[in-house]
């Protein structure tokens, strides 16, 4: 059986970009692969963090998984945290990155660019990420455009490892969807949603209220041509609603097109926000039931005993290499 890694991140609320492009697909892989879902709660720290804000995500988040469909009895669902395995696997990997590699990491660029402080652990994180991902032998790694290059320097440590000591990981490939795996700021649609993105109207997050994702989305940036065309290039806004709205409804973008024809960008706008509305209702439901029930904790308990039992295997066998 395959196996099959990837995290979110507990920071900010979770978009529809990080549910289409990642979450969602993680509930498909549960059912064919072994699957490990993580909540990277040691991530979120490459920025400052409020640690009672930081522990309510985490809790929050692992809720979320639950309430769009993954199975604690199918997948196993985890904190990063609770598995202090990674973060030893990650010293030892470290000493194994080249700073240079690291420094050309796009993300880091972006993140720390105009920043006073910029901390050790922003620089360093693709190699915790590396760990996380190694650590359980994933073949697969569900993720978003943005994530590739960390993948591909996921690869290269795996590979180089492997070609020193002799074969102890599997070398990942990324599962990154042709369609959905960048969706953009609904403010500026040449760049991606995100959940960290300074303004609210970047995003719809999927604890958003009806009247909230109304505001979004009849706000969304377009462009003065009136009609409705799908062509990242040159119309980024209206392809990116064509795209979301394709991805929810599950109707192909050709038929959208054909189906607003003729008609403004308002009225495809107002039936946007029924279908994103009616998608996450249900999904905003079952999110309250379960943070009420107190379940989650428990589920991370049993899913960090689950994933230390796979992280340790591991580990024991790069420690023996290495000769500690
Ligand atoms: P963010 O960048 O929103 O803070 P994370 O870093 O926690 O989110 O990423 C969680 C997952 O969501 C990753 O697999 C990432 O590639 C994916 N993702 C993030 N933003 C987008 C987006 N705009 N479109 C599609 N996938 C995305
Ligand atoms: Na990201």
């Amino acid at each position: 059986m395959k196996r099959v890694l990837s995290g979110v991140q507990p920071t900010g609320d979770v978009t529809i970009g990080n549910y289409l492009g990642a979450i969602k697909r993680f509930v498909e892989l549960q059912e064919t692969t072994k699957a490990f879902f993580m909540i990277v709660n040691l991530h979120a720290w490459t920025v400052p963090q409020d640690p009672v804000v930081l522990r309510e995500k985490t809790i929050s988040l692992a809720a979320l998984y639950m309430a769009v469909g993954l199975d604690p009895n199918k997948a196993t669902i985890f904190a990063q945290a609770d598995v202090p395995e990674h973060t030893e696997l990650a010293w030892l990997l470290q000493c194994i990155a080249y700073f240079g590699e690291l420094g050309r990491m796009i993300q880091f660029k972006e993140k720390s660019e105009g920043k006073q402080n910029v901390t050790v652990g922003l620089y360093t994180y693709p190699v915790l990420q590396a760990a996380d991902i190694l650590i359980y032998q994933a073949d697969q790694v569900p993720v978003g455009e943005d994530q590739k290059q960390h993948l591909e320097l996921t690869r290269d440590l795996a590979e180089r490892f492997n070609s020193r000591f002799g074969h102890t990981f599997t070398v990942p490939e990324p599962l990154i969807s042709e369609f959905g795996a960048r969706i953009m700021g609904l403010d500026d649609p040449t760049k991606k949603m995100s959940k960290s993105a300074p303004s609210p109207f970047n995003r719809i997050t999927l604890t958003d209220s009806p009247d909230e994702i109304k505001t979004k989305i009849m706000k969304a940036v377009t462009d003065t041509e009136n009609e409705i065309r799908y062509d990242p290039e040159t119309k980024p806004g209206i392809s990116n609603l064509l795209t979301i709205h394709s991805l929810f409804s599950g109707l192909a973008v050709e038929e959208l097109v054909e189906r607003f024809r003729g008609q403004g960008y308002g009225t495809l706008k107002k039936d946007l926000v029924e279908v994103v509305v009616s998608h996450l209702q249900p999904i905003q439901e079952r999110h309250r039931q379960l943070l009420v029930s107190g379940e989650v904790l428990d589920v991370l308990k049993r899913g960090a005993e689950r994933a230390r039992a796979e992280a340790s295997k591991t580990l024991y066998a790069v420690k023996e290499k290495m000769g500690l």
